[in-house]
Parts: structure tokens; C-alpha cells; sequence
């Protein structure tokens, strides 16, 4: 028998396998839970969400996102993809207490976009995000003194990706840029181009790379080399100043773990085991995957096409588990088939994070006159978070 031996190696403090233990202040998420919750397994956590919730009333509005397991999605007041849930939290300022049932990045959201009065929870401060961890305030301050050194940091502007930190907001607010979703992305590009006079003007996208380079290709018509990717693990982001220069999208090197995981080989899979089917993908995937489907979208999009689908109709839908398994049932019994992209399960672990139990303690807590994982914005940063949330709300 042998034992086993310690690893040469440090885990990283963002590493999956820590969450919900430990509180990690550099990272979007990662503190454990200050609370003692239902056990899963009690068989009254729904008839106690439901009675917790009508002891609230008014004074509560939950939110869900589209990839929220089931048994938390049917709490919520209104689901949506993070652009309408943005929206639909900032349009109820009667709610005292917004329950967010998404990850953090979206309950900062809320919280900049709602009255100082509202507070918003998030049921488990261990969902977080892991494309939203991949750019840091000090790396993405590090990469604009690196473009400011290759003289073009007056001919960028930031449009920064939802899917991060109130703090990357803010410095987009900073300098001019917008926030976008994966909905109205290329608007956001087109504003910002819009932005610099003569033409000559540069987006640096964070943190996704992804969605900057699909939407830029896909939407505006630019070429592959008409992008550079800065990785803010190089010396100077791995990138020459020339490159630089030429260069009209300056991506960040971020992705999605859930969406980066399909690839080529899940699309060729998939049309060769359904004859007919009609692939359609979140733009979060990588470029080869977006140029093989037959289709690309939001996940507010993703459903639309849906409904509208005729019956007989097959599809593989290209993002999280949760939302495509519904979709699926949803759609049964009016003969479309769905199934997933891939082969292999692929939830987002981060959403779901957010389960009945960890729903339950947030409500009961806050019917008994207890705000438990409150997520509140410090003032400056909300200020310059709100200024580029506030111009992708107004966004034409
Ligand atoms: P949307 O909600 O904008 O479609 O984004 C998907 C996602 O990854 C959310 O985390
Ligand atoms: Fe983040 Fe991807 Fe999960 Fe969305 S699906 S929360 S982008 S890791």
C-alpha cells in the first residue's frame, strides 16, 4: 500500500473545490456561510420557502437567472438573463429586500442599480463567478498604464462584460466606457466606437474574450487580426505596443468554464448523431463553436427562438445545464427535441450554489427581522459602477 504524498504544488485561492469555506477579500466570492442551514434532505424546505415568503409579501422580490436549479426557480418572482434582471430590479423600488438567485456579480448589480434603503441578499456568498475572478482591479489598472505607454489609452474605451466585479464597473465608468450583457453586446460595441472621433477609436473588452471577439467578427464585420488578446498574466499583457496600435478590439484573456467547454468536436458530434438539428449557442463560446452553429444568442434569446420553433424541430443548445434540461421538458409535449451540446453534464457550479436550503435560511432569516449576506457596493464605487450601468440602460 502506498501513501500518499503531499503535492508540490500551491492551490490557487480561487480553486472550486475551496468555495463556501473561508473568506477570500480579493476574490468575487468565496466566504463561508454565517448561518445554520435546513438539511436538504427535510422534505418541508418548499412548504417553508412558500410560507416564508407570503410572511414577507411585498416587502420581498426574488430574482432568478436562467441557470438557477429548478427547485430555487420556482420562488422566483421573475426569472431572466442578467440584462432583464438588471432591469426588473431596478424597477421595484417598493421591495424592501431583493433576493437575488443568481451569482454575485449580478446582486452587486442590483444593489448599485436599487435605492440605498433596498437591501439585496445573495442566499450563498460562495456564488461567485469564475470568468467575472479573471480580471482584477490592479491587473486591469496595470493593463491601461500599459496603454497609455503605447500611446493609445485616449482611443480606448472600456466596455466591460456584466459578468464582473463592481469594482472593473467602476473603473469602466471611470473612463468613459458602458457595461453590456450578452444581449445587447453589439450596441455597446457600437456605442463605443462611437465614441472617438476620426475613426480610429479601440474597445478593450473584459473580461470575456469570447463574447468581445464574437460579437466584433459575428456583428460588426471585423476581421480575426483586427483583435488582440491581452493576458494579464504576461509581463506588458504578452502583447507589443505595436500590436497594440493596430489592434481595434484589445481583449481580455477571461472565459467562461461552463461555456468554454464546448468545442468543434460537440457541434460535428451532434449533427452526425440528430439529422437536422440546429445548433444554437451562447456567445460566451469560443469562436470556432459560434462560426459552427447554426445559431448564437443570449439566454433570453436562446428561449425565444425556442418558443418560436416549429414542432418536430431539434435543437442542441450550447449553454448551462439547468436551462437547457428545463427548456427541454418545457418543450416536450409539443414534439421539439432539445438536448445539449455536449456529452458530458456541465452545470454552472457557482449558480448552483444557490439551493432550497440556502433559499429557505435567506428568507426565514429575513421574515424574523434578520438581513443576512447582504451585498452592499461601497459609495465611490457605485457611483462610477452606476455611470457605466446607466449607459447600457440607455443604450439604444
Ligand atoms: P446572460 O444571462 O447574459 O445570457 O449570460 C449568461 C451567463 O453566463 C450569466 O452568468
Ligand atoms: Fe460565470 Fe460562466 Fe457561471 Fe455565468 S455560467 S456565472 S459566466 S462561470
Amino acid at each position: 500500500m502506498t501513501t500518499a504524498q503531499p503535492l508540490d504544488v500551491q492551490p490557487t485561492p480561487l480553486a472550486l473545490l475551496l468555495l463556501g469555506r473561508d473568506a477570500d477579500p480579493s476574490s468575487e466570492r468565496g466566504v463561508e456561510c454565517p448561518g445554520d442551514l435546513p438539511a436538504p434532505s427535510d422534505p418541508d424546505l418548499v412548504a417553508r420557502a412558500r410560507a416564508a415568503k407570503d410572511k414577507l409579501g411585498d416587502r420581498v422580490f426574488v430574482l432568478g437567472h436562467h441557470y438557477q436549479r429548478d427547485e430555487v426557480i420556482q420562488f422566483a418572482d421573475v426569472t431572466g438573463d442578467s440584462f432583464k434582471l438588471a432591469r426588473d430590479a431596478a424597477a421595484r423600488p417598493a421591495a424592501e429586500y431583493i433576493v437575488f438567485c443568481g451569482v454575485h456579480f449580478m446582486a452587486e448589480s442590483a444593489d448599485i442599480l436599487t435605492s440605498d434603503e433596498q437591501k439585496v441578499v445573495l442566499p450563498d456568498l460562495a456564488a461567485g463567478c469564475s470568468m467575472a475572478d479573471m480580471a482584477s482591479a490592479e491587473q486591469v489598472a496595470e493593463c491601461w498604464d500599459v496603454l497609455a505607454e503605447a500611446g493609445i489609452a485616449e482611443q480606448v474605451v472600456p466596455v466591460s462584460y456584466m459578468n464582473s466585479s463592481a469594482d472593473i464597473k467602476a473603473f469602466t465608468g471611470r473612463h468613459g466606457g458602458t457595461i453590456c450583457t450578452s444581449s445587447n453586446a453589439r450596441r455597446a460595441l457600437q456605442w463605443a466606437f462611437g465614441q472617438v472621433d476620426g475613426g480610429d477609436g479601440k474597445v478593450l473588452f473584459l473580461p470575456d474574450q469570447h463574447l468581445g471577439r464574437n460579437t466584433a467578427v459575428r456583428d460588426l464585420g471585423m476581421s480575426l487580426d483586427d483583435c488582440v488578446v491581452y493576458n494579464p498574466h504576461k509581463p506588458g499583457g504578452g502583447v507589443t505596443a505595436d500590436e497594440l496600435r493596430a489592434a481595434k478590439m484589445i481583449l481580455w484573456r477571461g472565459h467562461c468554464s461552463v461555456h468554454g467547454r464546448f468545442s468543434l468536436d460537440s457541434v460535428e458530434e451532434v449533427r452526425a448523431r440528430i439529422p437536422g438539428v440546429q445548433v444554437l449557442v451562447h456567445p460566451e463560446c469560443k469562436h470556432e463553436v459560434v462560426a459552427a452553429a447554426d445559431h448564437v444568442g443570449s439566454t433570453e434569446h436562446i428561449i425565444k427562438m425556442l418558443e418560436a420553433a416549429p414542432a418536430g424541430s431539434k435543437w442542441a443548445i450550447g449553454t448551462e445545464l439547468n436551462l437547457v434540461r428545463r427548456l427541454a421538458n418545457r418543450f416536450a409535449d409539443q414534439g421539439k427535441e432539445i438536448v445539449f451540446l455536449d456529452r458530458t453534464v456541465c452545470f454552472c457550479s457557482t449558480m448552483n450554489r444557490i439551493d432550497l436550503p440556502h433559499l429557505v435560511w435567506a428568507l426565514e432569516s429575513l421574515a424574523d427581522g434578520t438581513v443576512v449576506n447582504r451585498i452592499q457596493v461601497d459609495a465611490e464605487t457605485e457611483h462610477y459602477a452606476k455611470l457605466a450601468l446607466e449607459r447600457m440602460l440607455a443604450l439604444p
